[in-house]
């Protein structure tokens, strides 16, 4: 029989029960359901912290005056931005991504811009030798950089030495290589995770110093075990790359201290990552000749806008029911899109195959991806090539109308930085930057794609 205070947690995504199970309900996993021991005791006690007596608090009001400690630049400008613009003392920071994508890399380029800027940075790994992160750091040529670099497992000795050494940044590579021996689950499970994770955030914060984790993806691009590391820290990160590509994005999901969906672009090259200061370049496909079927998107990421292209080929079918298909896009936005063109503009995909992709590997989660998406669409359909010279944005409404979207003036000054002569955008886009012909509903848009 359990025991009322038993509690049985998903070692995959974190979700309790209060009987065991075969399968997860939360995640659909099978046989990741554990009995999380109750005797780790409350929390404070792994770091050997003291019963203390409650306090009463002391409240304060919002106009207080709170010295706000100056932001620790890494100069490397990417991941500075990606931050929010630095690094903020006493922050903890969770950088997700897939094995081989770059992740150590990034953190020891980091840790080295750091140190050379005067702060002390420890950086320890729990997955390579000192011998091997010291191979890695001569290839990177920042082998004489003051980084203190250790390698361990054990959250008693990494606390203590933190607690005696105190850096102003520290980078643990991965959290899920941690174990604290005051409980009995294996490293890598949600309740050492979570434990240790805990425990480092709590350091982070008592102390001021920076708390930089890895955390390692799981094949359907959580980070693997626990969520509750997310809602722990105060940034959450992905580092990504696209199959067979040399470039990686660093995307910011959660900032508290800066805006979500920020992205620092980076090359990965023979002696490291190279910072990409303008990506438009990167996902521009170039080419003189004007093809049918693509289209210029103006977007925005986090602050920053970035071009790129869209593609779309629409082909006769020979299936029953016509291949839907979407590389960096959503696929429900696509059918949404489809029937929205079918309905109110009466074109009539029906009987044809349509692919979408975004060149260069970029994903767009923007709804002023609309309008650029079905001009391609369009385009491809009529077989008739957009100008190259023109960028596309608006949200396209159920309705068939087309909505303005925000940052109109960024997007309209990056296109016209990069060359563009005009945009097709929603009305109202009016900015003297560049030409723009207004698409008030998806009629506009045939008639341009038709006669651009
Ligand atoms: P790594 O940082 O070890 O990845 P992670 O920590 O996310 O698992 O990077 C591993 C890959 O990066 C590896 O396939 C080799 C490549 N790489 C380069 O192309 N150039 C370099 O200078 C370095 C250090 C690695
Ligand atoms: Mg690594």
């Amino acid at each position: 029989m359990a025991k009322h205070s038993d509690t049985y947690v998903c070692q995959s995504c974190g979700a309790v029960y209060g009987k065991w199970a075969g399968r997860c309900e939360a995640c659909g996993e099978w046989n990741t359901i554990e009995l999380e021991a109750s005797e780790a005791g409350p929390p404070g006690s792994l770091s050997g912290g003291t019963k203390s007596k409650a306090n009463k608090l002391d409240f304060t009001t919002l106009s207080g005056s709170t010295k706000e400690a100056p932001r620790l630049l890494t100069g490397n400008n990417e991941f500075d931005r990606a931050c929010g613009g630095g690094l903020v003392p006493g922050s903890a920071i969770l950088i997700g991504g897939e094995p081989g994508v770059g992740k150590s890399t990034l953190l020891l380029q980091i840790a080295s811009g750091l140190s050379k800027g005067g702060a002390s940075v420890a950086y320890i790994s729990g997955e390579e030798a000192p011998a091997q992160i010291r191979l890695r750091a001569k290839r990177l040529g920042v082998e004489q950089s003051p980084v203190h670099l250790a390698s361990a497992t054990s959250l008693r000795d990494i606390l203590a030495t933190l607690k005696a050494e105190k850096p102003d940044a520290v980078i643990i590579d991965s959290i899920q290589t941690l174990w604290s021996d005051a409980l009995p689950a294996a490293p890598g499970t949600v309740t050492q995770v979570r434990a240790c994770a805990q425990e480092l955030v709590r350091f982070a914060k008592s102390s001021g110093c920076i708390l930089i984790l890895v955390g390692h993806v799981t094949k359907d691009g959580q980070i693997a075990g626990p969520r509750v590391v997310e809602h722990m820290v105060d940034a959450v990160m992905y580092f990504e790359s696209e199959q067979g590509r040399d470039f990686r994005i660093l995307r910011a999901v959660k900032n508290r201290f800066g805006a979500a969906h920020e992205i620092g672009v980076f090359e990965m090259a023979g002696d490291g990552l190279r910072e990409v200061a303008n990506p438009s370049e990167l996902f521009l496909t170039g080419g003189d000749a004007a093809v049918s079927g693509a289209a210029v998107f103006a977007g925005i990421e986090g602050t920053r806008p970035v071009l790129v292209e869209i593609q779309a080929l629409v082909s006769p079918s020979s299936l029953a029911s016509p291949r839907r298909a979407v590389v960096g896009w959503d696929g429900a936005r696509l059918s949404m899109l489809l029937a929205v063109l079918d309905a109110r503009a009466g074109l009539d995909f029906g009987r044809n195959d349509v692919f979408l992709n975004v060149a260069g590997g970029l994903r767009i989660a923007e709804p002023a991806a609309d309008l650029a998406a079905a001009a391609a669409l369009c385009s491809s359909l009529f077989d008739s090539p957009l100008p190259r010279d023109r960028v596309v944005f608006g949200e396209v409404a159920l309705s068939g109308a087309v909505r303005p979207v925000n940052q109109t003036e960024a997007r309209l000054k990056e296109a016209k930085k990069l060359g563009f002569s005009g945009a097709l955008a929603p009305a109202g886009a009016q900015s003297g930057t560049i030409k723009v012909a207004e698409a008030e509903t998806l009629a506009d848009l045939v008639r341009w794609a038709r006669n651009p």
